[in-house]
């Protein structure tokens, strides 16, 4: 057994592992109250969580409005209730044992908004806010507003230093912790920089010091660093737990816990996880977010990867003319040969790209990015597989058909939808399943279980 050691996260002392918060609807009330019920601290997903009716079964989330504006008023009402519910079970679930905390995307469609009303409708059941993907600048002023505690997460210090300078600094006293996620190992989107090269990972340790030294200097020493993203067996971060350079710190686990009766994912989930073999997880630059994420190689991702191949530059002039949507573009003619083996696997469709290109696909492709693209609901703070943009109603860019729409795909796969064909985010370790004794003959453990076996650090 490790000594962890109690922590006080969010004004309660917990033991400092936290389950991190999955969307869409993945972390739920149910297995974030229970994790809390463990001792430590559980997190639901605010983005886009589901709610039910009296039967207990999920409300499909259908849109009616005409206008992008209409559609993008019915997913808010969506969010706000369904992060309301998830609030209240996972009150209930956690017997107020633990710490509950709620997760959103800073850069989904509505976030501010969406997370006040949460915070307002489901008033003491949530003790901190967790956010990432973007600069959440405005979480300290939310935080004060509804006296919670909250959780940036970042992947480096240069993004917590610029955080904390700029707004969090003026709400210091509630600041409960800042999770750090190795951008190239945690599951879902990453905070890969301009400054990180993708594909040369780097020493978490000497990542977490600079971290840590910045935070020093801010007069942090007693805030803790939750460590997110590839952490599996705690027995493999000893030098970690006690260390004088480090100071406070807690695990988070992503990919692990979907591994639990708990969690609601369909069985077939479960099963992919454990068949995965080192290097089935790839870290791309696909999202519409624009963001790096982790996600399984699957059919979706390998269509996906095989789109940005079959991509040819657009010339001003040239011999070599396809008509894409309604515009007819010159190409570079050394491609010709490759342009008609595409056709002739069926990839005959020209669409064009807000980069001076066209990528090759088939018509029912064609057909279902168009459709996809006009069905667009605005759950992003700006989206490049749509244009959709917030601030002004589009990003002035032509739609990306090299990316998708990851709402359709998120809310596929968590209400049962094929894991080869939708977005199946996950962890670079998550082939460790299929090694780890623990989950020998196909155990899938419960909360209590998992929480237990984290504690003895295998
Ligand atoms: C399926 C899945 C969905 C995720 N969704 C979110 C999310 O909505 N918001 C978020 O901040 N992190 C999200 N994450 C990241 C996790 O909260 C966690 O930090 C990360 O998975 C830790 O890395 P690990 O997977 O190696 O344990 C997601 C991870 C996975 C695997
Ligand atoms: S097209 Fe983009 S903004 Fe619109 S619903 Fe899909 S992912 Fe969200």
């Amino acid at each position: 057994m490790l000594s962890l050691g109690l922590q006080k996260i969010s004004g309660k002392e917990v033991i400092p592992l936290v389950d991190g918060g999955k969307g869409i609807s993945v972390s739920t009330g149910e297995t974030c109250g229970a994790w809390a019920a463990e001792g430590g601290v559980g997190t639901f997903s605010a983005v886009n969580a589901d709610s039910y009716d009296e039967n207990g079964n999920v409300i499909p989330q259908i849109y009616h409005g005409k206008t992008r504006e209409e559609r993008r008023r019915e997913l808010i009402e969506y969010a706000v209730a369904g992060g309301i519910t998830q609030a209240k079970i996972a009150r209930e679930r956690s017997n107020g044992k633990g710490r509950i905390h709620m997760n959103a995307l800073w850069e989904m469609g509505g976030s501010r908004e969406i997370i006040e009303k949460i915070l307002e409708g489901a008033k003491n059941c949530v003790h901190g806010v967790v956010c990432g993907a973007g600069m959440p600048y405005e979480l300290a002023e939310i935080a004060v507003k509804y006296r919670v505690h909250y959780y940036p997460i970042v992947s480096s210090a240069r993004a917590f230093s610029a955080l904390f300078r700029r707004s969090f600094k003026k709400v210091k006293e509630l600041l409960g912790g800042v999770v750090y996620e190795d951008p190239w190992l945690a599951g879902g989107h990453n905070g890969v920089s301009n400054a990180d090269d993708p594909s040369k990972p780097q020493n978490p340790y000497l990542r977490l010091v600079a971290l840590r030294s910045v935070m020093n200097e801010f007069g942090l020493q007693m805030i803790p660093i939750i460590i997110a993203g590839g952490v599996w067996w705690l027995s493999e971060w000893e030098d970690y737990i006690d260390n004088k350079e480090l100071g406070l710190v807690g695990f988070q686990f992503g990919t692990r816990t979907i591994l639990t009766k708990e969690c609601p994912v369909a069985e077939h989930w479960h099963d992919k996880l454990m068949s995965l073999k080192k290097g089935d997880v790839k870290l791309t630059q696909l999202s519409p977010t624009g963001f790096y994420s982790s996600a399984v190689n699957n059919e979706m991702m390998a269509d996906l990867l095989a789109r940005l191949e079959r991509q040819v530059k657009i010339e001003e002039f040239s011999s070599l003319k396809v008509t894409a949507g309604r515009r007819e573009v010159c190409l570079d003619p050394s491609r010709r040969v490759d342009i008609e083996r595409w056709a002739n696997e069926g990839y005959s469709e020209a669409m064009l790209t807000p980069d001076n290109t066209v990528v090759f696909v088939t018509p029912e492709q064609s057909k279902q990015i168009l459709e996809d693209q006009r069905n667009c609901f605005c759950c992003l703070s700006a989206c490049k597989f749509s244009s959709w943009c917030q601030h002004n109603g589009s990003t002035g860019k032509i739609p990306d058909p090299r990316t998708f729409c990851i709402q359709k795909n998120l809310q596929n796969i968590a209400h049962g939808g094929d894991v080869e064909k939708n977005l199946m985010f996950a962890g670079h370790l998550a082939y460790r399943f299929a090694q780890d004794p623990f989950y020998a003959n196909g155990f899938i453990p419960t909360v209590h279980q998992l929480f237990d076996r984290i504690l003895m650090g295998c």
